[in-house]
């Protein structure tokens, strides 16, 4: 796995963290992490994928696409988790539920389709980093509607424990996410896109969820 994004992953997931009040609950020490809820892990992740963006943006050329890589992987790691677990558990569980989690599985699937096209395109095509900002604005309100009106709800309608539970639909997500070769595997190894269309990434990562699923007796 590319540093970078096992900093980034083992940071958000296992490692020391600390975030605003108004969202998940404070970590402050790793022995803390096991206690992380599921809603812990999402705001924490938003975090992560809005800060990707922007280094995306940043970058050039072979780090660009290494990073545009991690994106997709995060991404995938994310939403598959959210579409197989968490909007599921909040459609069944939240007031005004189907309306709130359709409007969202809508803005995955434009998401998705969005981050097809930018990977089709390819990072150095002229027009990536304006379609970039497009669905960065996108993806970004988008965790905005989920913040608001989904997870601020999913603590209080499902117990404490079952929250911590789910969390582990983001780990058994990061266990199948395709990984890049270590550095040491050589420029043109690193250089290259190694994961796959967004959509097979999706895929791969989503059937990981589902067997997580099927084995926790949904959640
Ligand atoms: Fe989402
Ligand atoms: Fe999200």
């Amino acid at each position: 796995m590319c540093r970078l994004l096992n900093e980034r992953m083992t940071g958000g997931i296992q490692g020391k963290t600390s975030v605003e009040s108004t969202g998940p609950t404070e970590v402050t020490d790793v022995t803390d992490v096991q206690q992380q809820d599921v809603v812990d892990v999402l705001f924490e992740q938003h975090i992560q994928i809005k800060s990707l963006f922007s280094q995306v943006a940043a970058a050039q050329g072979a780090r660009k696409r290494e990073l545009f890589e991690d994106l997709v992987r995060l991404l995938a790691v994310h939403e598959s988790a959210e579409e197989e677990v968490v909007h599921p558990a909040a459609r069944h569980n939240i007031e005004g539920g189907d309306q709130v989690v359709d409007g969202r599985l809508h803005e995955e699937h434009e998401a998705k389709q969005a981050l097809s096209e930018l990977y089709d395109l390819g990072v150095d095509h002229p027009e990536f980093d304006t379609r970039l900002a497009v669905l960065a604005e996108a993806v970004i309100t988008h965790a905005t509607h989920e913040e608001n009106a989904e997870f601020a709800f999913l603590r209080q309608n499902i117990p404490a424990e079952k929250l911590r539970r789910m969390a582990g639909a983001l780990r058994a997500a990061e266990a199948t996410a395709p990984t890049r070769p270590h550095p040491g595997a050589g420029e043109s190894a690193t250089a290259n896109l190694l994961a796959g269309p967004p959509i097979a990434v999706f895929d791969r990562i989503r059937d990981g969820v589902r067997d997580w699923n099927r084995s926790n007796n949904g959640n």
